[in-house]
């Protein structure tokens, strides 16, 4: 939340045609109730593959919420079980819901039944103090049905109480070995492992065990990392643009998206990682918040190419 939205997905188009990329966390609550079908919309002509992630727990809602997604065309519709926030358990979904596999099994069957578009589950290893391999493996085999084929685990436990969601992506250590450990007990299943990941060249190493990998943090601080993928992961071409036409380019949607009453403040805070690595660093860094302040991209934006 708050990063994988349709700004950013388009910059990361601008980087890989092929790397599967994911929605922020959608409440069915605020599809159904909130009336914010905008965040659900993406660009059809060249955000494939793209996923929409759920967050809910009546499988009713999630039935209707996935009868909506696979109208509007997404590729794969998943279910998040693995976020920990206090928010999202007051909700009764998210990584609590591992507690309750009959609920999850339900609610999986529930969106299956209305769509045929892939539903997908991302989870944790487990949650609290079960971080053991068999907690994760007799969790999937409650969930499991003929037609759940993927499900991405982030390697971790979530602790439902006590830690922060950003602790909770920090201090539980990664246990890489349990989600081999599920590829090992179900073989016919894609298993997706997350976190901690930090670019291609690690992700090869997690593809001898597993079907696929998931990146959050490390291509959202430096997308660049992931100008490869199309290459090394997927055998064609890479898109092949550097750094300084991928900023001219979004750049140039951010005045369109301006135009259209998306502010620069939504569209200009992804690509603070655009200049990872390079030397002016800070001055880039300040020369967004500037603009951004200023709300005047026009003046600063040969500035700002000229920085990467
Ligand atoms: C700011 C932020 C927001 C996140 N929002 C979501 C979300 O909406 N849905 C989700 O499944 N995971 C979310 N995550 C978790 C990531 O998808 C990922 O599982 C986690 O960061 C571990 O992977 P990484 O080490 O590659 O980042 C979020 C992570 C961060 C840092």
């Amino acid at each position: 939340m708050q990063c994988t939205d349709i700004h950013d997905r388009f910059l990361f188009r601008l980087i890989t045609k092929k790397a599967f990329l994911y929605t922020e966390m959608v409440t069915t609550g605020a599809i159904i109730h909130g009336g914010c079908l905008e965040q659900l919309s993406f660009n059809n002509d060249i955000e494939h593959p793209v996923a929409v992630q759920l967050g809910g727990s009546d499988p009713g809602d999630l039935a209707e919420c996935s009868k909506i997604c696979a109208t509007l065309g997404y590729d794969e519709i998943n279910l998040n079980i693995g976020c920990p926030s206090e928010r999202v358990q007051k909700g009764s979904f998210g990584a609590c819901l591992m507690e309750d596999p009959e609920l999850v099994k339900e609610c999986l069957e529930a969106m299956q039944e209305v769509t045929s578009t892939p539903i997908t589950v991302k989870c944790r290893i487990g949650i609290n103090e079960r971080d053991d391999k068999d907690f994760l493996i007799q969790f999937v085999s409650k969930i499991l049905n003929p037609n759940l084929k993927t499900i991405i685990v982030h390697a971790r436990v979530a602790i439902l109480k006590g830690l922060t969601p950003r602790q909770n992506r920090q201090i539980p250590p990664l246990k890489y070995d349990n989600v081999y450990q599920l590829k090992k007990e179900f073989p016919d299943l894609d298993i997706v492992i997350n976190g901690g990941i930090l670019d291609v060249n690690e992700s090869l190493k997690h593809l001898e065990k597993v079907d696929g990998v998931m990146l959050g943090r490390s291509p959202y601080d430096n997308p660049m990392i992931v100008s490869n993928v199309d290459s090394i992961i997927f055998n064609e071409a890479d898109l092949g643009e550097d750094r300084r036409s991928i900023l001219k380019k979004y750049l140039q949607y951010c005045l369109i998206q301006k135009e259209q009453g998306h502010p620069l403040s939504r569209t200009l805070k992804h690509i603070f990682g655009l200049n990872r690595g390079l030397k002016n660093a800070r001055a880039y860094r300040s020369l967004i918040l500037e603009t951004m302040q200023q709300n005047n991209l026009e003046k600063t934006k040969e500035d700002l190419i000229a920085m990467v």
